[in-house]
C-alpha cells in the first residue's frame, strides 16, 4: 500500500508518501514548509495562512514527485499511488481546503481511493513513524490497546482512550486554552516570540523551576478535564508588577522554568491519574507539545513509579505537524474502513475524537 497523503490544517503545508508492504514500513518521504511570516503578527493569521498554503502546496508536491519517481511533473507518480488522504479537520477552515482540495481533485483525476483524516488522529499516528516505539508494528494486531493518549497541542488538550485501531473515547479535554495555548501566551508575554513553546523551554532549562507558584486549575480534581485560561492570566498580573525584572535574562529563565513547571505538573499528574484508573497498559504523548523534554521525562518517570504502563512518545521531528502522520493515520483507516467520496466530502474544521 502506497500513500501520498497532504496537511494544512494551520500553518505548515506539508506532504508525504508513505509505503508499507507485508507489515514493513518500506519508504518514507515527507516535506514540511512553515509558514514563517506568522511571527510577525505574533500569531497565525487565518487569510495569510491559506495564501501561502496555496502558494506551497504545488511545489511541495512536486519535489515529493522528484523524491519518489525522479521526475517533478508528468505521470509517472500517480503509478505509484494507491491511496490519496488528506487532513479533513479539525484546524482552520480556510487553511484546511487549500489542502484539503488538491488532495481531492488529485485523487478524482487519477481515479484513486480518497481519505479524509482526523489530524489529532494522525498526531497519535506520529508513534508509527521512524525512531518511534511502534515504527515496526503495522500489522492488524497491536497487544499495545487499550492505550491512553495524551494529545498535547496547540489547540487541544485531551486524554483518550484508544482501544485498538480509530476506537477512541474521550475522557476528559482542557475547558478552555490548551496546553500549547498556555505555552504559547505565556512565551508572548514574556516577549519570545511565535511559536512560543519551543523558546519558552529552551529558556526554562536554565531557570529554577520552583522559582514562583503559578496556578494548576483542576489538578487535584477526579476527573479528566483541564483548564489553562487562568495560568495565562495569572502570568499576566504577575509580569505587570514585576515589569522592571523582564529586561533580566534570569528573571525570564525563571519564570518560563516556573510556567513550564505549571503546565508539566498539571498534565503529568492528570496522565498518571488516568493511567492508574483505566488500568492501560500502554500510554501515548501526541501533537506538538509532545516535543516539549521536560514532559517526557517527568511522564516517563511519574508512569514508573506508579503504574505497569510503558509511555510511547513519538520521534521529535514527527511531533510537530507534517504529512508523514497523516500517511500512517490513512493506513490504518484503508485497513478498516471504505474510502470517502473526493466529491462529496468537505472540511470539517471541529471534527473532535472520540466524542
Ligand atoms: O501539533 P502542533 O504542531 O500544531 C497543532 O496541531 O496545534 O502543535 C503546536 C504547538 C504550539 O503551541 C507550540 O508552541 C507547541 O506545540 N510546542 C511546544 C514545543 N514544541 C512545540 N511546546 C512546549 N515545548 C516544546 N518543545
Ligand atoms: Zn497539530
Amino acid at each position: 500500500m502506497r500513500i501520498l497523503a497532504l496537511e494544512s490544517s494551520c500553518d505548515e503545508s506539508a506532504a508525504a508518501f508513505l509505503e508499507i508492504q507485508g507489515g514493513q514500513l518500506k519508504r518514507l518521504e515527507h516535506l514540511v514548509a512553515s509558514q514563517a511570516i506568522h511571527a510577525q503578527y505574533g500569531g497565525v493569521v487565518p487569510e495569510v495562512a491559506a495564501r501561502e498554503h496555496s502558494a506551497t502546496i504545488p511545489p511541495l508536491l512536486a519535489e515529493l514527485a522528484k523524491r519518489v519517481v525522479g521526475e517533478s511533473a508528468g505521470p509517472k507518480l500517480a503509478k505509484q499511488v494507491d491511496a490519496v488522504a488528506v487532513t479533513r479537520g479539525p484546524g482552520l477552515v480556510t487553511s484546511l481546503k487549500v489542502g484539503f482540495d488538491a488532495a481531492r481533485a488529485l485523487a478524482l483525476a487519477w481515479d484513486k481511493p480518497f481519505y479524509g483524516i482526523n489530524h489529532m488522529e494522525g498526531h497519535i499516528y506520529a508513534n508509527w513513524l521512524p525512531g518511534g516505539a511502534l515504527a515496526d508494528d503495522w500489522g492488524d494486531n497491536s497487544d499495545r490497546f487499550p492505550a491512553l493518549v495524551l494529545i498535547v497541542s496547540g489547540g487541544h488538550t485531551e486524554l483518550l482512550l484508544m482501544k485498538g485501531h480509530g476506537q477512541y473515547e474521550l475522557l476528559g479535554a482542557t475547558r478552555d486554552d490548551a496546553a500549547g495555548e498556555a505555552f504559547d501566551k505565556t512565551a508572548k508575554l514574556l516577549g519570545l516570540g511565535y511559536p512560543g513553546g519551543p523558546a519558552l523551554s529552551k529558556r526554562a532549562e536554565r531557570g529554577n523551576a520552583s522559582a514562583f507558584g503559578f496556578p494548576r486549575p483542576l489538578i487535584s480534581s477526579p476527573n479528566h478535564d483541564f483548564s489553562f485560561a487562568g495560568l495565562k492570566t495569572a502570568v499576566r498580573y504577575f509580569l505587570r508588577d514585576n515589569q522592571k525584572k523582564l529586561t533580566g535574562a534570569r528573571f525570564v529563565q525563571d519564570v518560563a522554568a516556573s510556567v513550564q513547571e505549571a503546565i508539566v505538573d498539571t498534565l503529568v499528574t492528570k496522565t498518571v491519574r488516568a493511567a492508574v484508573k483505566s488500568k492501560v497498559r500502554t500510554v501515548m504523548l501526541a501533537g506538538g507539545v509532545a516535543a516539549n523534554r521536560e514532559l517526557r521525562q517527568r511522564l516517563a518517570e511519574a508512569l514508573a513509579a506508579k503504574t505497569e504502563a510503558e509511555l510511547l512518545v513519538p520521534p521529535l521531528k514527527y511531533c510537530m505537524d507534517n504529512a508523514a502522520m497523516i500517511a500512517a493515520a490513512a493506513f490504518f483507516n484503508q485497513k478498516r474502513r471504505r474510502p470517502d467520496s473526493p466529491s462529496r466530502q468537505a472540511v470539517d474544521s471541529n471534527w473532535e475524537l472520540g466524542r
